[in-house]
């Protein structure tokens, strides 16, 4: 579903994203991961087409970029990292506005609108102000509009950032369960939560990957299964007891 080649993103003179590799396919959610200024958000906003490439491609179920950027835009769903919603409009006016932006038939909106606002737990918000919500709730927003069009690749940035550990459960189990038929890319600093949601993991670090698998194999490199322990060691230089790399 998705297919990135030697991608690469340079903002002079930095080089956030050196050389990076993957393909990822239905039903698989992948924990991206890695320390601050990694390239987690600079890898997830290329493929969202927020952002162009210096070099490699990219292609989303076989639509490569920049050539098809439209039609596979219409096929993903994002949550940024500092979600971009607009504070003086109502829940509901937001959703419409995001719905009629992705170019549904006006007969579908109404009907996906409360779609999302059941899956978003949003019901009771929908005549409030944006800004006026609580950080979890527009959270819980950013999340119901990358949903609106029922996208098969959701990219989530820190989806659960801000979030209380109840919020936290839920959004999880939401997530899963909206996996089986998708490809979901979830970039977090929660290790407790790729052990939860996540079927492979794969780490960042200074613009290149370090690590790409099973979540369970990468839990095994520590011999008490600690994922702090195992990051730790893969992304800094540091002799961390208990783990074989
Ligand atoms: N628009 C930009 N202009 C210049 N440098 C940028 C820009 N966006 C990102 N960078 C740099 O690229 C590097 C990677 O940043 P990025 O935001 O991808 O990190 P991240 O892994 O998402 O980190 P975090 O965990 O803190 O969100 C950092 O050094 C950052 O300062
Ligand atoms: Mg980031």
């Amino acid at each position: 579903m998705i297919k990135v080649s030697d991608l690469v993103k340079i903002f002079p003179p930095i080089k956030a994203v050196n050389g990076i590799s993957f393909q990822i396919n239905k039903g698989e959610i992948v924990g991206l991961l890695g320390p601050n200024g990694a390239g987690k958000s600079t890898t997830v906003r290329m493929i969202t087409g927020f952002i162009t490439p210096t070099s490699g491609t990219i292609e989303v179920q076989n639509l490569r970029y920049p050539e098809k950027i439209l039609e596979a835009q219409k096929k993903i769903g994002y949550v940024s990292e500092n979600a971009a919603l607009y504070g003086d409009l109502s829940v509901y006016d937001f959703l419409h506005f995001v719905a009629e932006l992705r170019m549904l038939p006006c007969e579908r909106i109404e009907e996906e609108i409360a779609r999302v606002s059941k899956i978003c737990v949003l019901n009771k918000v929908q005549e409030q102000k944006i800004e006026t919500l609580s950080k979890g709730f527009k959270r819980r927003v950013s999340l119901a509009q990358a949903l609106i069009h029922d996208p098969d690749i959701l990219i989530l940035d820190e989806p659960t950032d801000g979030l209380d550990p109840n919020q936290k459960h839920d959004v999880r189990l939401m997530i899963k369960s909206l996996a089986e038929n998708k490809c979901v890319i979830i970039s977090t600093h929660i290790l407790e939560e790729v052990e939860a949601l996540c079927s492979r993991v794969m780490i960042i670090a200074e613009g290149s990957i370090v690590f790409d698998g099973a979540t369970a194999n990468f839990k095994a490199k520590s011999n008490i299964g600690k994922l702090d322990d195992v990051f730790r060691a893969m992304t800094t230089h540091a002799e961390v007891e208990g783990v074989c790399l």
